[in-house]
């Protein structure tokens, strides 16, 4: 059994200066895909799941059935957190409830004092069950209708105040976005990434939208203690493109091709490409 709060990964990894991936999980193929991959390469990994996901998974309880039998069935030996991705503040209280080893409650819409009081009572009732908690200021745009944000810039003041609540992890908006970047896009924010991380305290720093981020920002962004990177959209992409591949090649039509397992297979693969690609990249690879 290797499922672990994300708070001690995070910490050797914010020591020994290397990023640990939050890969979002969205059916049983992602799972498995993440976990075979990870302990072949001797990584500690992250499972983040959005509320969307786990309500499409068949809800909490679900996900973490799923991965608690997928963890054993491989004989995963390297940590893994299962990590609640932008809760709301329910949601973290119902991912608590069903055995989630790790939470971000998402405030950073409400007014700063609520997320601020609100951040407070999620940290008191996932600490006193082990569970990592990570919180957010300046929300992370994205692709939103067809209209691109360009990334909310968080403030200091607001950093220094959410970080000592005693989070485990933090997540600031430096010019970050889900989803793919635009061509037009100014890249990250380092002076702002310097200053979070100097009012911090030292708390590991997230870096959501990880997808699309050219490989010299996040060596920068690692370098200046960023200590976990989401990584969503693009396996979603590898998967839809492998699946394609295999249904424009006519593989379905041969033979038994149309059996999900076989479906399925190439974007399976797809998946565990990617995942082998960011975690060396982020230096996770043995730090097991
Ligand atoms: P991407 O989909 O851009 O990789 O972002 C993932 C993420 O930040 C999840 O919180």
């Amino acid at each position: 059994m290797s499922l672990v709060s994300a708070k001690e990964m995070l910490l050797k990894a914010r020591n020994e200066g290397y990023g640990v991936a939050q890969i979002n999980i969205n059916n049983l193929e992602w799972i498995k895909s993440v976990l075979t991959t990870v302990e072949e390469l001797k990584s500690p990994v992250i499972l983040g799941v959005s509320e969307g996901a786990a309500k499409y998974m068949g809800g909490y309880k679900n996900v973490m059935a799923m991965v608690r039998e997928l963890d054993e069935f491989y004989n995963v030996t390297v940590p893994v957190a299962v990590h609640l991705d932008h809760g709301t503040y329910e949601g973290s209280f119902k991912a608590l409830a069903a055995g989630f080893t790790s939470i971000m409650f998402d405030g950073s819409h409400y007014p700063f004092e609520e997320n601020l009081a609100k951040t407070k009572e999620v940290v008191a009732a996932c600490h006193a069950k082990g569970v990592s908690v990570e919180a957010e200021v300046g929300a992370i745009g994205g692709e939103e209708d067809g209209v691109i944000g360009g990334g909310e810039i968080a403030d200091p003041e607001e950093c220094r105040l959410i970080a000592a609540t005693g989070v485990d992890m933090f997540a600031a908006g430096i010019g970050n976005i889900h989803g793919m970047y635009p061509p037009n896009w100014k890249g990250l924010d380092f002076d702002v990434l310097k200053e979070v991380q100097r009012v911090t305290n030292n708390v590991p720093l997230v870096l959501h939208g990880g997808s699309g981020i050219p490989e010299d920002m996040i060596k920068k962004a690692v370098s200046m203690g960023v200590s976990k990177i989401n990584v969503n959209t693009e396996c979603q992409i590898e998967f839809a493109k492998a699946t394609r591949a295999y249904i424009e090649a006519g593989k379905d039509l041969v033979g038994k091709g149309f059996d999900p397992r076989k479906l399925l297979a190439p974007g399976a693969e797809a998946i565990k490409n990617v995942v082998r690609e960011k975690l060396t990249l982020f230096g996770s690879v043995n730090k097991a």
